[in-house]
């Protein structure tokens, strides 16, 4: 009985923390949708083609069903103790509201660009050389790329709106396979690194299941790094470092579990092959690397369709290879083996193991 009670409590508490969140980024999707309605119908909107695909794309009823599943699996994952009650920590109402402000101001030049297919506004005198060249695009259209403030700030406005709100929690679909490498051990004795960190929000949620857990997160952007230490301040035990994932600055065998999320399908395939190289040479024998991302091609065929459209909507340069790549394949000649894909919504978690007699 008091089990009963407790887990309806658990459901209930998630659902007051989960819903107004789905509402408030579904609310800003509607927007976007008639936005971009009036600028088809307006006389100089829409002058590229719309994208087509042949590939089937899945209707509404369909997404939303999915979306229901990827919600029931974050609240079983509750349940079941591998993490504690998710706290978004979106921050205050003001907060929310001034990036949204800058989500919507950013519109206009995102269609402008998405229009004249633009996308090297970042390649400039003072950046050329200092980054690497497949790095200096506007990704998703979006101003400033990665190197500004603003773009930093805007970001997770953006993932949520695409994602209708449940971009965290499909990066909560990692922390199961985290969960079961690190059974038994002491988190204190434990170190993971996330690559590609963006702004954060991946290691808060991380910190919230193993608090006393060494975190490094490296990311070759300055004001993403920024705004991940402004982000993740309530937490110790934590390094945020500007650094490159193809040369990861620490040293062989010296970490138990690395992560990366929704970043190697902005990666060259060639870049790909030498990050994986990379943390097989830093993961400690035995030590897990877990690789989350889109949907590859055949995964959900009801959604291939939408695989195609995304890159041409959102300048994904790499994204039509990432959608064929072969990660098991990639990550055996790099000694690490293929455990599973687990499948979250959109995304996917892929789970790589690093023999634990065989050094690398
Ligand atoms: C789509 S964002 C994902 C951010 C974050 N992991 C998340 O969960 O949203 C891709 C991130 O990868 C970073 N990135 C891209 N190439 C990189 C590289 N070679 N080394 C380090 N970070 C890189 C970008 O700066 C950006 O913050």
């Amino acid at each position: 009985m008091n089990d009963r009670f407790s887990r309806f409590g658990t459901r209930l508490a998630y659902a007051a923390s989960q819903l107004p969140r789905l509402a408030w980024y579904a609310g800003h999707e509607a927007v976007l949708r008639r936005l971009a309605a009036r600028t088809r119908r307006s006389p100089s909107g829409g002058a590229r083609p719309p994208v087509q695909s042949n590939a089937p794309a899945p209707d509404q009823r369909r997404i939303y069903a999915d979306m229901f599943t990827l919600l029931r699996q974050d609240v079983a994952n509750v349940e079941a103790g591998i993490y504690p009650l998710p706290n978004d920590h979106d921050g205050s109402l003001l907060t929310r509201l001034y990036r949204s402000q800058l989500f919507f101001a950013d519109l206009p030049e995102i269609h402008r660009r998405r229009e004249r297919n633009e996308f090297r506004e970042v390649l400039t005198e003072k950046t050329r050389g200092r980054w690497p060249d497949y790095y200096l695009q506007n990704f998703h259209f979006q101003s400033g790329g990665w190197m500004t403030n603003d773009s930093a700030d805007r970001y997770d406005t953006q993932v949520e709106v695409l994602f209708t709100g449940t971009a965290n929690v499909m990066r909560r679909q990692a922390l199961p396979q985290l969960f079961e490498r690190f059974a038994g051990l002491d988190q204190r004795s434990l170190r993971l690194l996330d690559i590609g960190c963006g702004t954060g929000r991946f290691l808060d949620a991380v910190k919230q299941a193993w608090p006393r857990l060494s975190l490094l997160g490296l990311d070759l952007s300055e004001a993403y790094i920024r705004h991940a230490r402004r982000h993740l301040r309530r937490w110790t035990r934590i390094d945020l470092l500007v650094a490159n994932a193809e040369a990861i600055p620490a040293p062989d065998n010296s970490v138990d579990a690395i992560t990366s999320i929704f970043m190697v399908h902005e990666l060259p395939p060639e870049i790909r092959r030498i990050v994986v190289k990379e943390c097989a040479r830093v993961l400690k024998p035995g030590g897990r690397l877990i690789l989350l991302d889109s949907l590859q091609r055949g995964d959900e065929p009801a959604y291939d369709g939408l695989l195609e459209r995304f890159p041409q909507k959102y300048h994904e340069p790499y994204y039509r290879s990432y959608v064929d790549e072969d990660f098991p394949a990639i990550a055996k000649q790099c000694g690490l083996t293929h455990r599973r894909n687990v499948k979250a919504f959109v995304s996917k978690v892929m789970v790589f193991d690093k023999s634990a007699t065989r050094p690398f």
